[in-house]
């Protein structure tokens, strides 16, 4: 009685709090919407389409068009925003002229692409997605965001959160993989990470979540290229990561540069009024991706009046860099083809980011020379960055235990990527503190002093073909070549590799040849580096392919030749010391592939959750004649989605279902037992999968739906446990109707997507 009586008050108490709170964010909001209702009625037509136009502001840039005139063009109030300009000083500088030099003082953002970390590096989002760490994720963002608004910013064009499964397309990179629900879980933590539970903090910045949508569909992984794609594998597998990021409420959008299913994303009334912000309810702004108005002309859709028009009445807000908005807009609204209606709800979203940002209350609030000097590269974000890369590296092979390396003898350290600081971050670190990234070589030296004697062979001219390699080099990072040949350069590389006991092979691909603008169509390693890697194993020597990639490369001859190969992505700022790290067994592998590896280019798109087909090959299977299969590959990956290796076993035993079936609204729990069957204490992701069997819709074999990281000492078992309810079970019918169906259903739990126990239970109603 006394019990109850002490919850009533409780509760009551709980929601007196609520209430007032939701009174508190509603008076907020009425403030801020008082506030800009009256600049809004200050404001001409020509500043308010001045608000809907961001600038370049100089240093990095994605296409050929910079901003020219800026301090002009601000002074007469043409400019909302500014991106890729840094610094506390430059930024108060220009900001100085918006809220001193233009009649109404409005504050502009200042944006730029903080992708995975600012001067502290993390590892590149795909190889962050391998350490399935939704903690350490969000942290890495938090970092990001202390950092950058450090240096003056407020804006970060992140997360990326792009489902991808075609690894010719440079920029899966970029995003976290090809899994729904993994891709859905590290959005939101970014977009926590980097907003906080306060925008107007000086520490906290804005998301804006890219790219919208599809761009990772695209055909033939040949960059910028059109999407086409069915509702059904629409609102299934690609939107629920950018619905996860809007509804963790990432405060701005970008489109895309790409055509979805006739109408260029940037024009697309469908996606950006009807499905963002009728369905989805996004109470933000949208911006376009880097010229993307001035496209929509080569995509064929008119003149540049008339793309401006239609990418803003399509519900468009911000027009980066082309300035069609500037240009056009004013005409466009007296010839009655746009009404001042969208202009003034495009501006004030606008201000209201300004206004959330705190930007009115004070202009200069990232403009903090103090933080700038303090809260950069700080120890502590070193830690996390060599951390975050230590668990973003995958363990592909490990035949006979080559690794970890014992820390005595010999090394020979080979390969073009053995002795360049500037090609660790990886792609888009355009802020990292590339004078302090050390490369392979000298972390290594550090590290280990004298213990070990590491020989050196570097080898730049191998890293691809001279042509190849002039085309990957955007931001001049390329690997500087010396005139020597490849011949002399295997030689001198396979005398040391003779001097040694072991020999680490530091090979794949150059930073930028991936990442945006950087498709290919052949997966391997370059021709070059492989004749280097034959020669190595000639020598009869143990090696290790220390694997540099943003991509999931084709791998099939050195997973039949190599003894071991670890994938280490691009590890960022710490990628020198935590590669040494794993190398010598400071540091277990854990990571576990968000990617599926293909065993060559022909079977991609190729990824776990596909459907089931009419004519399935019997699992292991192949070859069979009149089923769903090839006449030259099997059609299994190489190395599958979950997939990772550790310096310790797992055994997964006794997989037990809480219930064999359960009501909608009600759920049931599957439990399995993990045991460190090794001798070293080791992380496990634990990855649980469904199968939906029957449907009105087809599909997926295998769909995760949970993950669980953990830590085992050698001998320890765990019992896992999973929750799965009908919510869980849910998916769009062709009506695009959210729901669950009756029937049966397979579960799976295991530490990769092929090698599971599996059980089943059935959804009643
Ligand atoms: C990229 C975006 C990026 C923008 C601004 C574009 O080329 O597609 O991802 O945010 O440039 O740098």
């Amino acid at each position: 009685m006394k019990f109850k009586y002490i919850f009533c008050i409780a509760m009551l108490l709980s929601l007196t709090a609520h209430a007032q709170q939701k009174k508190a964010v509603s008076i907020h909001d009425q403030k801020m919407n008082k506030f800009i209702d009256g600049l809004l009625l200050k404001m001409t037509l020509e500043e308010k389409i001045g608000q809907l136009n961001l600038l370049t502001g100089g240093e990095a840039t994605t296409g050929s068009v910079v901003s020219t005139g800026v301090e002009d063009k601000i002074r007469k109030g043409q400019v909302g925003g500014i991106f890729s300009l840094t610094t506390p000083a430059r930024i108060r500088k220009v900001q100085e002229i918006a809220v001193t030099q233009t009649r109404l003082k409005i504050p502009m953002i200042f944006g730029q692409d903080v992708i995975h970390g600012y001067k502290t590096t993390f590892p590149i989002p795909l190889g962050m997605s391998c350490t399935w760490d939704i903690d350490l994720i969000q942290k890495t963002a938090r970092v990001a965001a202390i950092e950058a608004s450090a240096d003056g910013l407020n804006w970060t064009f992140s997360p990326m959160v792009d489902i991808s499964r075609d690894p010719r397309w440079g920029r899966i990179s970029e995003g976290s993989g090809e899994d729904t629900y993994l891709g859905s879980q590290i959005a939101m933590a970014m977009v926590k990470g980097y907003q906080g539970d306060d925008l107007s903090k000086n520490n906290t910045i804005m998301a804006c979540v890219k790219h919208f949508a599809l761009y990772g569909a695209a055909e033939a992984g040949r960059d910028y290229n059109t999407t086409d794609m069915s509702l059904n594998r629409m609102y299934n597998e690609y939107l629920p990561p950018y619905k996860a990021a809007i509804e963790a409420g990432a405060g701005s959008v970008m489109t895309s540069f790409n055509d979805i299913n006739g109408v260029p994303a940037t024009a697309n009334k469908w996606l950006m009024t009807d499905l963002l912000r009728k369905q989805w309810g996004f109470k933000g702004f949208v911006v376009t991706d880097y010229t993307a108005i001035n496209e929509l002309i080569d995509h064929g859709l008119g003149d540049l009046q008339k793309v401006s028009a239609l990418s803003l009445n399509a519900g468009v807000d911000m027009d980066m860099v082309g300035e069609g908005f500037l240009s056009t807009l004013k005409k466009s609204v007296q010839q009655g083809k746009v009404k001042t209606t969208q202009i003034d709800q495009a501006c004030r979203l606008i201000l209201e980011a300004k206004y959330k940002l705190g930007l009115f209350e004070d202009p200069f609030r990232y403009c903090n020379e103090e933080r700038a000097k303090t809260e950069i590269l700080k120890p502590e974000h070193l830690q996390l960055a060599r951390e975050a890369a230590g668990q973003s590296f995958v363990l592909l092979k490990n035949e006979g235990n080559v690794l970890p390396l014992r820390k005595t003898g010999t090394i020979a350290l080979i390969g073009p990527l053995s002795n360049t600081g500037t090609n660790m971050p990886g792609t888009w670190s355009v802020n990292s503190d590339l004078a302090n990234t050390v490369s392979l070589l000298d972390g290594m030296k550090a590290a280990l002093g004298s213990q070990v004697k590491i020989l050196h062979s570097f080898g730049a001219n191998l890293m691809a073909d001279e042509e190849y390699q002039k085309r990957a080099t955007m931001f001049g990072r390329d690997i500087p070549r010396d005139s020597r040949s490849e011949e002399d350069i295997i030689k001198e590389a396979v005398d040391i590799a003779k001097k040694s006991d072991v020999v680490v092979a530091a090979l794949g691909e150059s930073s930028e040849m991936t990442g945006e603008s950087s498709s290919r169509t052949n997966l391997d390693i370059p021709e070059t580096q492989k004749r280097l890697l034959e020669a190595l194993l000639k020598t009869g020597k143990p090696v290790v392919l220390v694997l540099f990639s943003g991509r999931p490369l084709t791998l099939s001859w050195e997973a039949q030749n190599v003894p071991a190969i670890l994938n280490v992505w691009f590890g960022g700022t710490e990628t020198a010391k935590a590669v040494t790290d794993v190398l010598f067994g400071d540091v277990n592998p854990s990571g576990k592939l968000t990617t599926t590896f293909p065993k060559n280019v022909g079977q991609i798109p190729l990824y776990y959750s596909h459907k089931n087909t009419g004519r399935p090959l019997v699992a292991g299977q192949w070859f069979s004649k009149f089923r769903s299969n090839y006449l030259d590959v099997d059609n299994d990956p190489l190395y599958p989605f979950g997939y990772g290796l550790s310096y310790t076993t797992f055994a997964y035993s006794d997989l037990k279902m809480s219930n064999t079936s359960f009501k909608k609204g009600g759920s049931v729990t599957a439990s399995i037992v993990v045991k460190n069957t090794g001798s070293r204490e080791g992380r496990e992701i634990v990855q649980l999968y469904v199968q939906d069997l029957v449907g009105t819709e087809t599909r997926p074999v295998k769909e995760l739906k949970g993950f669980q990281k953990i830590r085992l000492l050698p001998g320890e078992q765990k019992t896992v446990t999973f929750k799965i309810s009908s919510d869980d079970l849910r998916f769009y019918n062709a009506a695009l109707k959210y729901d669950s169906e009756l029937g049966d259903f397979k579960i799976f739990i295991g530490g990769n997507s092929m090698d599971v126990m599996e059980s089943s239970f059935k959804l009643k109603n």
